[in-house]
């Protein structure tokens, strides 16, 4: 199969979008990269997985921006808002571009921003950002996962070789077209709500959720989560959910959750776009979500105070 001329245009990049892009590269693609700040005209970063070590580097965005763009958010939630608006901005930029979006926890968008051409991505791959000490960007590739992307129908019933997501599939597999992904988006918002939250607040390894003595706490979060889900039109139930939190805990047993990670090295959590976003969309449809309340107000008495 030939490999489409697509332009891809990666967010910062960060520990997900450098893992993409390398993959990208690493299957022939153009790539180019929207820092933060344009200080140089390539950014370079490396990647090493358990077996291997990559270096790749990429030029910085030019504008206006080459046809066949396509984006790669993968940002905190709470920068997510201002991610899209930013490259709404781009000379060239039109709504149509294919934008796919990655991010734990649920953001509203304000309602122009609904009408890009957005396509979630849900992963379960692991990776870390640092600096080495000569401040190179470091993404340590941790733990190996799967992908799920939310493609258009015509993209599953008539495939061609031009479109992003068949792409992508190749570059970063395993990787799954679905129609519609609101269901595996919630089931990973709900593990991530209970799971976040209780390691960063007790600063314990997800494992330690294994034990008896946390099973009625666990199981009360994923009971309100499931039924704030119900609310949305979201068909999860309980048990599959307290199974997949116990699954993640366990094969993740000795790892620290991203916001614990987050907490450890001062940086700014995704509390509000998880429990608090829980919460509030509880409050709206009338769903109860005392358990997560009183999660959210340990962790604010614990890093906010
Ligand atoms: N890492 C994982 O293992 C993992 C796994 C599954 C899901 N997730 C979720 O995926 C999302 C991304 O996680 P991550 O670990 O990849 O985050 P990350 O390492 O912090 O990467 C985000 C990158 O985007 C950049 N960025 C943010 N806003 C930008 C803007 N307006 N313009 C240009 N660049 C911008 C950031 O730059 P700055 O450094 O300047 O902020 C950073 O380079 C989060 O919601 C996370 O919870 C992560």
């Amino acid at each position: 199969m030939t490999k489409a001329n697509l332009n891809w245009v990666v967010l910062g990049p960060g520990a997900i979008g450098g893992l993409i892009a390398g993959a990208l590269l690493e299957h022939g693609q153009s790539v180019s990269v929207l820092p933060r700040k344009n200080r140089t005209r390539e950014i370079n970063w490396q990647v090493t997985h358990k077996q291997f070590k990559a270096d790749y580097s990429a030029p910085v965005i030019t504008q206006p921006l080459a046809e066949n763009t396509v984006f790669i958010i993968s940002v905190k939630a709470f920068d997510v808002i201002q991610a899209l608006q930013r490259i709404t901005t781009l000379r060239g930029f039109n709504k149509a571009i294919p934008i796919i979006i990655s991010h734990n926890g649920m953001v509203e968008l304000p309602e122009p921003l609904k009408e890009l051409n957005l396509h979630p991505l849900v992963t379960t791959h692991g990776a870390v950002r640092s600096r080495n000490e000569n401040a190179d960007l470091c993404i340590q590739h941790r733990g190996a996962g799967r992908s799920w992307l939310e493609v258009d129908p015509a993209v599953r019933n008539q495939p061609t070789d031009f479109d992003p997501g068949l792409v992508l599939q190749q570059a970063f597999p395993p990787l799954t077209l679905e129609q519609d992904l609101s269901q595996r988006r919630w089931l990973k918002f709900v593990i991530n709500c209970v799971i976040n939250p209780l390691t960063a607040v007790h600063q314990c390894a997800n494992g330690e959720l294994l034990k008896g003595s946390w099973q009625a706490q666990v199981y009360s979060l994923v009971a309100e989560a499931v039924a704030v889900a119900n609310s949305q039109n979201v068909s999860l139930t309980t048990e599959e959910c307290y199974k997949e939190v116990l699954l993640v805990a366990k094969e993740t047993a000795l790892n620290h959750s991203s916001m614990l990670q987050d907490i450890q090295q001062q940086r700014r959590t995704e509390i509000n776009q998880l429990t608090g976003y829980l919460v509030n969309t509880g409050k709206t449809a009338g769903v109860a979500t005392p358990t997560h309340q009183q999660l959210l107000n340990e962790f604010q008495q614990r890093y906010s105070g």
